[in-house]
């Protein structure tokens, strides 16, 4: 017994072992001393207010004690103490709101803020100097180490915003609250709430309460990733009274968080047109909230620009404006599909009366009337890029999503903007080439995030001025569970954090991902989930030495790390990683870093040998430098993307282009087959091949025509990927021209209508 709890006893004094200052987002300038010295916090250090209106910092520092080191601080107006924390306010220089100097010495802990939010930002850094104990022991401990320290500090975008999609998912007031919480605990400022989409209505509007008891529910969710394997047909929804709107805009303005709504119009409609189908352009009605996503471009979700639309969208405005105190209000505007304007009639004589060109005109005079409204009731718009499509509304801001052209097209008109490009700051894209949840696709891994800088290059400095700061965003289609909204957001949101908040000349990334360390063990101790992409090893195949076989070799990102892998095929032996492996046949293995106590993510690879495999590969036009892949190897590296599309290296890509490859087996031998595996996802504007054909030499001159096959065979419902098998009679060749045709320009009907078809090749097989 006496054992045990000296045991006990060592684990926490180690635990509370010295701490370096590592402060997420970094500050502008931080200076320690020579001799680490620290200052103890303990439940007998006092808080002393030396300035008036303090109260959400000091509610905010005694909540984040209480809860993770289980006491909290006495808070009085004077001391003679130096066991203390005073909070106080001094004339700082900081460009935005926020600037505070924090400073930990001989004489306690002083945070000046240059005004409420600084205080706020300094306690903010003042909790990433607390020792951060191990999550997994119940006991905390009372005596907090915190070295002394000098910081000078202040935001360099006003705009530090993160989105949440509560329309695909509904999460509740409890959970929002949360996610605010994680806002502040990153120093960001804006929640932008995205409450309506084609899936639900949530938010309570007392003169259409339709929206909500009929536009807040479906009757059923696509099961899988789109196009799906199902529908769960459980009824589902939600919605958020005005009470708690309140409530949670409430909650917000005590961490400084400005809460922006966004009401979807006029595309996204569906589940307002449910509740009241005469919004819609068609007379026929039969809308339904939706069960599925990924097919905007065909169903139809639009709003009818009639008087009626107006006045009920005026109405709707008039609830939903008093409940949120922000300047701005976000009127949606992405993706509205013109098919349905175009095939109205009251839609086509509007037009004429108004002389109204097209129907992005129609759009822009749909956003332009709605702007007028909110600006009469001293208010602005932000909408999605789409809005600069037929021209602007005159003091809108742009969220530029699509990329960074909405964005740089509307700074030099001179609009504000937020910068949200789809790559890098969408957070429910994946971020493991090794995900194995279902994500709604993409690849933006923590380091694109960091390296990402809001201020486009294109933009001079004075069009610069009118990029206000960036926004990461969350879409829920794949998100259904806290874990897996925590899984997404962590750690990238510290990324996001630093890039909004750290001056540039300040950003550092082996100084960011040295510090991500132990933001991912306060991650662990808030009990948030997050995801171990970071650990990820990485996984590489090259051509072996004389086109022989091929070499797996891994990397972790920590020299320090020991790799293991254990193969499945041929043997289930388990070898430590010294130096790449040599493959020459059928090959199944998973790899992962050694951490004793803890699971890191594996690492697996799956090598299927045919007479292609590790030969030369020679492409005659390069892929998009957007799906590169390792160039025409990865056509004959032996990996065939089973895994949908999370493994991005694991194909090529061509917009609009064939795929024209030639392979040199090394010698002239018996073949009866070549196989083209390719993918085929509608929604994403990638469409099977046309066809492939195959040619075969044995010198490298006279080549015969092999097979041709227009035949994608689909590896199964859902699967999103196929093959064109090319069979034919055992004939000698050492030559290969495999030609892949790309499907052409999008018929009619389909998302991308008469843009260029992406072919995406995975593999070419010969046997
Ligand atoms: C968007 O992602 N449709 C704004």
């Amino acid at each position: 017994m006496k054992f045990r709890s000296l045991a006990l006893l060592l684990l926490i004094t180690t635990c509370v072992s010295a701490q370096q200052a590592e402060i997420i987002p970094r500050p502008k300038t931080q200076v320690s001393p020579k001799v680490y010295v620290p200052f103890i916090l303990s439940p007998a250090t006092e808080i002393v207010l030396e300035g008036s209106n303090m109260d959400n910092s000091v509610d905010f520092l005694n909540q984040y004690l209480q809860k993770n080191y289980l006491f909290t601080l006495k808070v009085v107006k004077e001391s003679t103490s130096k066991n203390v924390i005073r909070l106080n306010f001094e004339r700082l220089d900081g460009a935005y709101p926020g600037a505070y100097n924090l400073k930990v010495d001989k004489s306690g802990i002083y945070i000046a803020g240059d005004n409420e939010e600084g205080v706020f930002y300094g306690i903010q850094s003042l909790i990433q100097l607390l020792p951060v104990p191990d999550a997994r022991l119940k006991m905390r401990p009372n005596t907090l180490k915190i070295p002394f320290i000098s910081i000078e500090d202040e935001p360099r975008f006003a705009y530090r915003g993160m989105h949440f999609d509560v329309s695909r998912h509904f999460f509740p007031v409890s959970y929002v609250k949360k996610y605010i919480d994680y806002l502040a605990l990153h120093k960001l400022n804006y929640f932008h709430w995205h409450l309506t989409d084609d899936q639900g209505w949530r938010i309570e509007i007392k003169k259409y309460p339709k929206l909500t008891s009929v536009g807040g529910w479906r009757d059923g969710t696509i099961i899988g990733r789109y196009p799906g394997t199902g529908n769960d047909s459980i009824h589902y929804g939600g919605f958020y009274t005005q009470e708690e709107i309140k409530e949670v805009v409430a909650y917000a303005s005590k961490r400084y968080i400005t809460v922006i709504p966004e009401i979807e119009m006029p595309g996204h409609s569906m589940a307002a047109l449910t509740a009241y189908p005469e919004l819609g352009t068609d007379p026929k009605g039969g809308y339904s909230v939706s069960q599925t996503w990924g097919i905007n471009d065909v169903y139809n979700n639009v709003l009818n620009p009639s008087e009626y639309t107006f006045g009920f969208l005026q109405d709707v405005l008039d609830e939903v404006m008093p409940l949120f105190p922000a300047e701005y209000i976000h009127i949606g505007g992405d993706e509205c599909s013109k098919t349905w304007w175009h095939q109205s009639e009251f839609c086509q004589q509007l037009m004429k009366e108004k002389g109204i060109k097209d129907e992005h005109g129609l759009q822009s005079y749909f956003i332009q009337r709605i702007e007028k409204y909110v600006n009469s009731k001293g208010k602005k718009i932000i909408g999605w890029d789409e809005i600069l499509e037929g021209g602007l509304a005159p003091n809108a801001t742009v969220m530029s999503w699509r990329g960074e052209q909405g964005g740089i097209d509307a700074a030099k008109q001179h609009h504000y903007v937020i910068m949200t490009p789809g790559n890098p700051v969408y957070f429910d894209h994946t971020q493991s080439q090794n995900e194995d949840s279902v994500t709604i696709g993409g690849y933006n891994p923590i380091e694109k995030v960091y390296a990402y800088d809001p201020v486009p290059k294109e933009l001079t400095a004075e069009e610069s001025k009118y990029i206000l700061g960036a926004q990461a965003n969350l879409w829920t289609e794949y998100i259904g569970f806290p874990s897996k909204v925590e899984y997404m957001l962590f750690p990238r949101m510290a990324a996001l954090s630093e890039i909004l908040w750290t001056p540039k000349a300040r950003k550092d990334s082996a100084d960011f991902f040295r510090r991500l360390e132990t933001q991912i063990k306060r991650y662990e101790l808030w009990g948030a989930n997050y995801s171990k992409a970071w650990y990820d090893l990485k996984s590489t195949v090259l051509p072996a030495p004389g086109n022989n076989g091929l070499l797996w070799k891994l990397e972790s990102k920590r020299k320090s790390d020991k790799i293991v892998y254990t193969t499945i095929l041929p043997s289930g032996k388990k070898f430590a990683y010294t130096a790449p492996v040599k493959i020459t046949g059928n090959f199944i293995a998973q790899a992962n870093i050694e951490t004793p106590g803890k699971n890191m993510p594996l690492t697996s690879v799956r090598f299927q040998f045919n007479k292609a495999t590790g030969k030369k590969l020679t492409l005659t036009e390069a892929p998009s430098p957007s799906y590169p892949g390792d160039g025409g190897f990865t056509l004959v590296n032996g990996v065939i993307n089973e895994q949908g599309f999370a493994r991005s290296r694991e194909f090529i890509a061509f917009s609009g282009k064939d795929c024209d490859a030639l392979i040199d087996l090394g010698t002239s031998q018996k073949i009866h087959q070549v196989t083209v595996h390719a993918m085929e996802r509608k929604s994403s504007w990638i469409w099977a091949p046309e066809r492939a054909e195959v040619q075969g030499s044995t010198d490298g001159v006279n080549y015969a025509p092999l097979g041709t096959s227009y035949d994608f065979q689909p590896a199964g419902f859902g699967v999103q990927k196929g093959k064109l098998v090319m069979a034919f009679g055992d004939t000698y060749a050492r030559y290969l021209k495999v030609k892949v045709y790309n499907a052409g320009k999008i018929p009619d009907g389909n998302p991308g209508s008469g843009k260029n078809a992406w072919l995406f090749v995975d593999e070419i097989a010969v046997d």
